[in-house]
């Protein structure tokens, strides 16, 4: 799966003025969220050489439970195997390209479905009808394995990435987990597995900041969960731009509290939270596509993925502790809650759709970043620090 080095399409120098060291700091140029030679460059970039999320491991607990999803071009199959490991292997048949499986499920083997060729559950090949059942010398069942990627589990999320060479990614996220560990992230389960979207817009575009919270989800979240600038605050604990790590907390004007109708949290608060955790919504962006949201009561996560210039997968998940899962009133509490937030993701959707449309104008800009959107002009610099190192590895190429 290595890809050559490119260069960026767009001069590197023109990344300067959206890269914040202080003064005033400019949005990324338009191209960026629409052009397909700047997709292929970033794909080199970013997701060439970073850990990126790719799941939950509770969502396949079982021997051959699996899922498939796809990131840029590359479908993927996310398979736990029989001594309890995750592999996350291509989807692709390596006999003539085939798409091995589809969905979710549970399989004791990968077989494609064109001409039987099986593959374990660690990708590689046990037969293929008219090679492994002649005296073929030539061919080697040994010697055809579907590409796997370098995979690691942190607190129960399942990270991968195509570069051999990048240091774990226990090194980049275990200070965060240490932050995070009265949330036992590794031990919450969403009651539902992770379902995906497709949408029409570059990945980009999810990444969050709460400058339009106050503005875009001014009566539906701000009714519910009254949001003034100072109570947000960009200069937590949890920032750490070199490690991809950006971040705010929301701070609540009482404990528990949570966007809902009541104004609380609807479920109960998770044990072994401290008074300030019980008093915040802390939103944790892990570069390239994971955002975490850690609240009173559960743990949120939205994670993307690129699939061409301009689309892009998307899904939502909310995690709980096994006690509040099996509370008789749990499911009437989690559909009260996921109404009451309707509106607001609603509302990011069309902003989302709306921002697209506009990049894609001759008349698209790059506007001046306030200094509310902070994340962005941190997320700025963790890509430019990206598309400047592909940029000079091109050169030198
Ligand atoms: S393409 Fe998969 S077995 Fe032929
Ligand atoms: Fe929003």
């Amino acid at each position: 799966m290595t890809k050559k080095t490119i260069k960026s399409p767009i001069p590197i120098a023109e990344f300067d003025s959206s890269y914040s060291d202080g003064g005033a700091v400019y949005s990324l140029p338009p191209e960026c969220f629409t052009s397909e030679d700047f997709y292929q460059f970033e794909m080199n970039a970013v997701w060439s050489h970073e850990w990126f999320c790719v799941g939950r491991a509770n969502d396949i607990p079982d021997t051959g439970d699996y899922y498939t999803i796809t990131v840029g071009d590359d479908p993927l199959v996310v398979i736990r195997d029989r001594s309890g490991s995750i592999n996350v292997v291509s989807n692709v048949c390596q006999h003539r390209g085939m798409l091995i499986v589809e969905g979710r499920g549970n399989t004791r083997r990968l077989r494609c479905p064109l001409h039987a060729w099986v593959y374990n559950t660690q990708g590689e090949l046990t037969s293929a009808p008219g090679l492994t059942d002649k005296d073929d010398e030539e061919f080697n069942v040994k010697d055809v394995c579907l590409p796997k990627l370098r995979t690691e589990i942190w607190e129960g999320f399942i990270f991968c990435t195509q570069d051999e060479s990048l240091p774990p990614l226990s090194d980049r996220l275990g200070n965060l987990g240490e932050q995070l560990r009265n949330y036992k992230m590794s031990e919450l389960r969403a009651p539902e597995p992770l379902e995906m979207e497709p949408f029409d817009w570059n990945w980009k575009i999810f990444n969050d900041e709460c400058y339009h919270c106050s503005f875009l989800h001014g009566s539906s979240w701000g009714d519910m969960f009254p949001l003034p600038q100072s109570n947000v605050d960009e200069e937590v604990k949890f920032n750490d731009v070199g490690r991809g790590l950006v971040s705010y907390n929301l701070i609540s004007p009482h404990k528990d509290a949570a966007p809902t109708h009541t104004g609380s949290i609807l479920q109960p608060a998770m044990e072994g939270l401290t008074d300030a955790e019980r008093s915040q919504l802390s939103y944790v962006t892990v570069a390239p596509n994971l955002l975490i949201v850690a609240m009173p009561d559960k743990v949120k996560y939205f994670m993307w993925l690129p699939t061409g210039a301009k689309t892009s997968l998307y899904g939502v998940s909310w995690m709980y502790p096994e006690s509040t899962l099996q509370r008789d009133d749990f499911q009437d509490n989690f559909q009260k809650e996921h109404d009451d937030l309707w509106p607001v993701m609603e509302e990011d959707v069309f902003a989302w759709r709306s921002c697209q449309v506009g990049f894609q104008s001759q008349h698209a800009t790059r506007g001046r970043l306030t200094s509310d959107e902070k994340v962005i002009q941190r997320l700025q610099n963790w890509l430019i620090d990206k598309y400047r190192a592909e940029d000079s590895a091109a050169d030198g190429a």
